[in-house]
């Protein structure tokens, strides 16, 4: 059923921002990189790039439910990085991820944002590649073999950046031994 009303906002109570944590605990850390798997990184709450003032992390809210997130991180040079993108199991395949995404670029143009950047999990790159998104590196992209980056142009051009890849503060990947 078509939902009558989708928003993508920012957090507004303790309890919001514990149902953001929690999705992106259950649906993205814990399923790629679960401890005792090739890429352990733990989900950390607090982490500084949550409060950074250029990153907006947001949940989208169907119907009034709080039924998933993703952060828009806006870049200096006109990039708009999209990071930690999941929905609740319960709202996935109807086109609400979809939806999601459509909202944060139009977020994210509307802060003069002229291409969106992702690591996309292997799993997922279909999903992205179907809202116009393309293989490329891009700079600050994923230090993580396992993530393939993708960049969708909004306006204008924007070269891929070749430049080494970095891990960003706190959210390195190890290989477990
Ligand atoms: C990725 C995710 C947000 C997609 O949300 P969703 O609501 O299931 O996706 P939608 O129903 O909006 O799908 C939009 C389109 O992408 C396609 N698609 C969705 N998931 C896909 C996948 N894993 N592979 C290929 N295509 C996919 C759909 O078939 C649909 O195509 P259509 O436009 O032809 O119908 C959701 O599956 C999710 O939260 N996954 C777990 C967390 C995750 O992997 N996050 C990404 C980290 S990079």
């Amino acid at each position: 059923m078509r939902p009558r009303s989708l928003q993508l906002r920012a957090p507004r109570s303790e309890y919001e921002w514990d149902r953001l944590h929690a999705i992106r605990r259950t649906c993205i850390f814990d399923v790629y990189h679960p401890p005792d798997g090739p890429w352990p990184c733990e989900y950390d709450p607090a982490h500084p790039d949550d409060r950074d003032p250029a990153n907006r992390p947001l949940l989208l809210v169907v119907d009034g439910e709080l039924a998933g997130t993703l952060r828009v991180d806006l870049k200096p040079d006109g990039r708009a990085v999209v990071r930690l993108v999941a929905l609740d199991p319960k709202f996935r395949s109807g086109g609400l991820g979809a939806s999601m995404l459509e909202m944060a670029e139009a977020q994210a143009r509307a802060s003069g944002a002229r291409a969106l950047c992702v690591n996309a999990q292997p799993e997922v790159v279909g999903f992205y590649a179907r809202q116009g998104f393309a293989p490329g590196r891009w700079e600050g992209c994923t230090a993580c073999p396992r993530g393939i980056p993708m960049t969708k142009v909004l306006a204008g051009e924007l070269s891929a950046v070749p430049g080494p890849r970095r891990v960003a503060p706190g959210l390195g990947f190890r290989k477990a031994a």
